[in-house]
């Protein structure tokens, strides 16, 4: 099968969807690969890395959208300055692979539907134990769990550990991480290797036991009885409860240098925790990281790609961190896509099989249809 890897256009996007070693590997199992040159070179993957490696190299994205049967992107198709949108430079009968952002993005998806484009959503992989290799929203997670530690460390006047010296004793950092899911489980293991105290919370009932075995420890509070799908995802919470638990953190915050927000809800408005006025108990000098402004924010005065000043405390609206890690994050996204590519094809000449689970839940447009039963119950289709 012809792949094509297209730059990725999207503003502070650095991350490229395929490695030079991957490439390889998809030889190997006789696919070609065109690469569009500089793709991979803000996450320090050379064009001759990509050839040395066997891709073609290409000028332009031209005779991707032309030639490629399969296109792997890290950012969905998007509006280009020059009026056009590369949904509609996708060829009829194409498939991708990407993050599609799909409730955020509805007009794409049903673009890619009517180009009939066989669409594989990142974000829809099922998560299920046979697909972990498959996970990018884990394995972009831990990067961005990672990186907010060091972007809030960066931003505070004192340092994580405790030190003892001639010249005086430092108090070690105290940190919050709100939410713990792969990102929150990251911050804290960063945050304790650093030096800090870290305190974490996250209303579903498995999580105090990871907190506890990372060496944080757990904020406690009342925990409310509903907290998980089945899948083991965060369901909304009552007003009730949302209260209660502001009610907790707003109790810590005044002890606290660094706060770094990451709770979410699948497909949903991130819980609001920290309003305008409980910023307000954090000590002049302490830093907030939220990156969860993009679905509106943990903090309410979070402003996404922004760092500001709030009575003294520094509010950084982190917004793509894994995009600052790009060899990383690049590395293991690629990975991830190509398992998701090999599960699709496990011999060049298979063709998907349509009712297996991972399949299922990852494709969202096939033959001049959405087919993703969950994405058409959210757009009322
Ligand atoms: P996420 O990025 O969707 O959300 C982050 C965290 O925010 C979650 O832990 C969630 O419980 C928490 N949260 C929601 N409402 C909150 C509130 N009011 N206060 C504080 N925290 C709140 O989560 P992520 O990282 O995608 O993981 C979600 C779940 O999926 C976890 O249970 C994780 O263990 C599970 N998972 C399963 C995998 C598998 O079986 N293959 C792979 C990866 C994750």
């Amino acid at each position: 099968m012809k792949i094509g890897v297209p730059l990725e256009t999207t503003p502070g996007e650095t991350r490229v969807a395929l490695t030079p070693l991957l490439v390889t590997a998809l030889l190997r199992d006789k696919h070609e690969v065109m690469i569009e040159t500089g793709a991979g070179l803000r996450a320090s993957f050379t064009d001759a890395a990509y050839l040395q490696a066997g891709a073609t190299i290409v000028p332009d994205a031209k005779p991707i959208w032309a030639q490629a049967e399969m296109i792997f992107k890290v950012q969905p198709p998007r509006a280009l300055p020059n009026g056009q949108h590369e949904a509609d430079a996708l060829r009829e009968g194409v498939q991708i692979i990407s993050f599609l952002a799909p409730f955020a993005n509805a007009e794409v998806i049903k673009t890619l539907a009517r180009r009939k484009v066989t669409a594989y959503s990142m974000e829809f992989v099922p998560r299920i134990t046979r697909a972990q290799s498959m996970d990018a929203l884990s394995s972009q997670a831990t990067v961005a769990g990672y990186k907010a530690v060091l972007v809030g460390a960066e931003a505070m006047p004192k340092m994580f550990p405790l030190l003892m010296t001639a010249a005086g004793t430092i108090a070690p950092a105290n940190v919050l991480i709100l939410g713990v899911g792969v990102a929150g489980l990251q911050a804290i293991a960063t945050a304790k290797r650093l030096g800090a105290k870290v305190e974490a919370f996250d209303p579903r009932p498995a999580v105090k036991e990871q907190v506890k075995s990372l060496g944080a420890t757990f904020v406690e509070m009342e925990m409310p009885k509903d907290a998980e799908t089945a899948g083991g995802y965060a369901k909304e919470l009552s007003p009730e409860f949302i209260q209660k638990e502001m009610e907790a953190i707003g109790g810590r915050l005044p002890k606290m240098d660094l706060v770094i927000c990451t709770a979410q809800i699948f497909g949903k408005k991130a819980p609001l925790l920290i309003t305008g006025e409980m910023v307000k108990l954090l000590r002049p000098g302490s830093v907030i990281v939220d990156f969860t402004g993009d679905l509106g924010g943990n903090c309410e005065l979070t402003q996404p790609g922004k760092t500001i000043d709030v009575s003294g405390v520094t509010l950084i609206g982190a917004v793509n961190l894994p995009a600052t890690v790009p060899l990383d994050a690049s590395g293991l996204y690629a990975k991830n896509v190509c398992n998701l590519f090999k599960h699709l094809y496990p011999k060049p000449d298979s063709t998907p099989d349509v009712a297996d689970d991972i399949v299922k839940g990852a494709c969202l447009t096939r033959g001049g249809e959405i087919v993703n039963e969950t994405l058409k119950k959210t757009l009322s289709l």
